[in-house]
């Protein structure tokens, strides 16, 4: 399975720290979309490159991370099959996945800190999508 992770400089320091916790997974294979140092960096770029690269289905999830995770989640919404959810805490970030069949996780690396994000982390992957009613809805989005 492929994961792309990517931020810009307000969510530098929370990326590293994911990508490094993902490179301990040993079904997930790991690929940085930058940015690569805390240089101010325009959040789109990034928010882009991770979207596209999950709407083509060349990765099966994603992880955005930027100041609030809000512009980001602004952005990857616009691609066809994304579904980023903003997620703060363990609560949101497992229903993103049980209602929401979330393909993108988007955090705040100035809202959440390191330990709460890895721990979500680990949900957004290993939770499984209820389907049910929630597929219905899903399907009424487009
Ligand atoms: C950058 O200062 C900040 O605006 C960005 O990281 C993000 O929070 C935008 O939504």
């Amino acid at each position: 399975m492929k994961i792309i992770i990517g931020s810009d400089h307000g969510g530098f320091d929370l990326k590293e720290a994911c990508k490094a916790h993902l490179e301990g997974l040993p079904q997930w294979e790991v690929t940085d979309a930058g940015v690569f140092n805390r240089d101010p960096a325009d959040y789109p770029k990034v928010a882009h490159k991770v979207a596209q690269g999950v709407a083509k289905d060349e990765y099966q999830r994603g992880i955005l991370i930027c100041g609030t995770g809000l512009g980001m989640g602004i952005v990857a919404n616009r691609y066809k099959g994304v579904r980023a959810s903003v997620c703060h805490n363990l609560f949101t970030a497992r229903l993103s996945r049980q209602h929401n069949d979330a393909n993108i996780l988007v955090m705040g690396g100035r809202v959440i800190g390191v330990g709460i994000a890895l721990e979500m982390v680990d949900l957004f992957l290993k939770t499984p999508f209820d389907g049910g009613r929630h597929e219905l809805r899903l399907n009424q989005i487009d």
